[in-house]
């Protein structure tokens, strides 16, 4: 038997249909619900589902307030590789969301990313913190961009991308010399503040890092583990992401 917060479907297009309808879920309890949203192609079809609901009227982003994970960097938010684009591109553009954030990746000094690290911080606080974050997970077993090696305790902040995440982004940019190896993303701590969290993963590709988040050690080795500490936590895969779990 699976743990009761842990769903199975059989393809990514009903694990991404069930996962669009616990966020409207949650938007429809609370219309200004603060999201924290992930980018990928794991999501590509959560965001479309919940365009719709917007286009049909079902769905109101209008209080909505959302911020993104990560961030490359460096990364012009005008660049079309770029999270910013990314989401204005899946989502903002077809939703009447007003207040979204996504971590700024115009080149400039540590010091004044580290401030702006913390004023991201801040500004989530300011908004009464995060109702519900989107995770997906990479396959060292990263949420946002905390790579292996990431604490619990961890806040938004700089970080060097591992070289296997840099050849999943590979055809994004074409050309290994293009992917950034730094990105900035909100931390393991930050996540884990969170009132509810969703971590979605589809593909055979995922199932190793799946199998070690949900029934391995929870260790900074593998950072989404940590998510096993949350009283709150949906954990929703499609057969192929699961099928390397022991209750499978
Ligand atoms: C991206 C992010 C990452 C991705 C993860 C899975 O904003 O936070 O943790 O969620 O790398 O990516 P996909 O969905 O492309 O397999």
């Amino acid at each position: 038997m699976y743990p009761p917060n842990l769903r199975v479907y059989a393809d990514r297009g009903q694990l991404c249909q069930s996962v669009a309808q616990r966020i409207a879920e949650c938007v429809r309890e609370k219309p200004d619900a603060v999201l924290g949203l992930p980018t990928g192609a794991t999501p590509i079809a959560v965001y479309q589902e919940l365009a719709e609901m917007c286009r049909q009227k079902t769905l109101d982003f209008s209080r909505v307030i959302t911020f993104n994970l990560d961030e490359y960097f460096p990364m012009p938010p005008q660049s079309p590789p770029s999270y910013h684009a990314f989401m204005r591109r899946h989502l903002f553009d077809h939703v009447n969301c007003r207040r979204w954030f996504v971590p700024d990746g115009t080149a400039r000094s540590a010091a004044q990313v580290g401030d702006d690290c913390a004023t991201y911080e801040q500004r989530i606080q300011e908004v009464g913190g995060l109702d519900l974050v989107l995770l997906g997970i990479g396959r060292t077993g990263h949420i946002g961009f905390n790579e292996p090696g990431s604490l619990a305790d961890t806040r938004t902040r700089l970080v060097v991308l591992a070289p296997e995440t840099r050849a999943d982004a590979l055809p994004d940019f074409g050309n290994p010399n293009l992917v950034p190896s730094q990105a900035i993303t909100m931390g393991v701590g930050t996540i884990l503040e969170a009132r509810a969290i969703i971590l979605m993963a589809s593909g055979e590709r995922k199932a190793d890092a799946v199998r070690q988040a949900v029934e391995g050690d929870i260790t900074a080795l593998v950072p989404a583990s940590f998510l096993r500490r949350h009283p709150n936590v949906g954990i929703y895969l499609d057969m192929a992401a699961a099928q390397f779990l022991s209750a499978a």
